[in-house]
């Protein structure tokens, strides 16, 4: 398996991101994965907290935890540390293309896009309730297993 270093980003780093990062770590718990996984917010304004309670205990129901992950802000070594840098949303791209040095524009991707060839972004469920938190996790799965299944068979590029 090819094991690239992704860092998954949203904009606060509290809700979408962190449940990114829970399930690609744990499903590639079992292969010998020396990338790093990671995960940061455009913005900086939950800087040092845990993820939501709603992302933490979403998680939870599957057998995940991800409450010890802590909420950081995108920084410019990002750009230079990871493989592959995957935006939750559009909008998320369009800042991390804002931000990005040219040399580094290619590693940038819609998560969406990259994982299923769908042009969907995934929602931000930070305004709504369970079933908004249970839709980003489905998606999020799903997207993370077709990333393993991606990373078993090709060369991440
Ligand atoms: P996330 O959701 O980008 O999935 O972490 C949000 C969390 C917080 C805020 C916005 C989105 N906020 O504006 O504080």
């Amino acid at each position: 398996m090819n094991t690239p270093s992704i860092l998954f980003v949203c904009l606060g780093n509290i809700c979408r991101s962190p449940l990114a990062e829970g399930i690609y770590r744990h499903l590639v718990s079992a292969e010998t994965y020396a990338g790093q996984i990671a995960s940061a917010g455009i913005g900086g304004w939950h800087a040092g907290d845990p993820p939501d309670r709603r992302s933490i205990e979403t998680a939870r129901q599957y057998g995940i935890d991800i409450s010890t992950q802590r909420a950081r802000q995108v920084k410019q070594q990002d750009f230079a540390a990871f493989d592959l840098i995957l935006a939750m949303d559009s909008s998320n791209l369009g800042r991390l293309q804002a931000l990005a040095p040219r040399e580094y524009q290619d590693r940038l991707h819609l998560f969406s896009r990259y994982a299923t060839s769908t042009d969907v972004d995934v929602p931000d469920p930070y305004y709504g309730g369970q079933a908004e938190f249970d839709a980003v996790y489905t998606m999020l799965f799903s997207g993370c297993k077709a990333l393993v299944a991606k990373f078993a068979t090709e060369r991440f590029s």
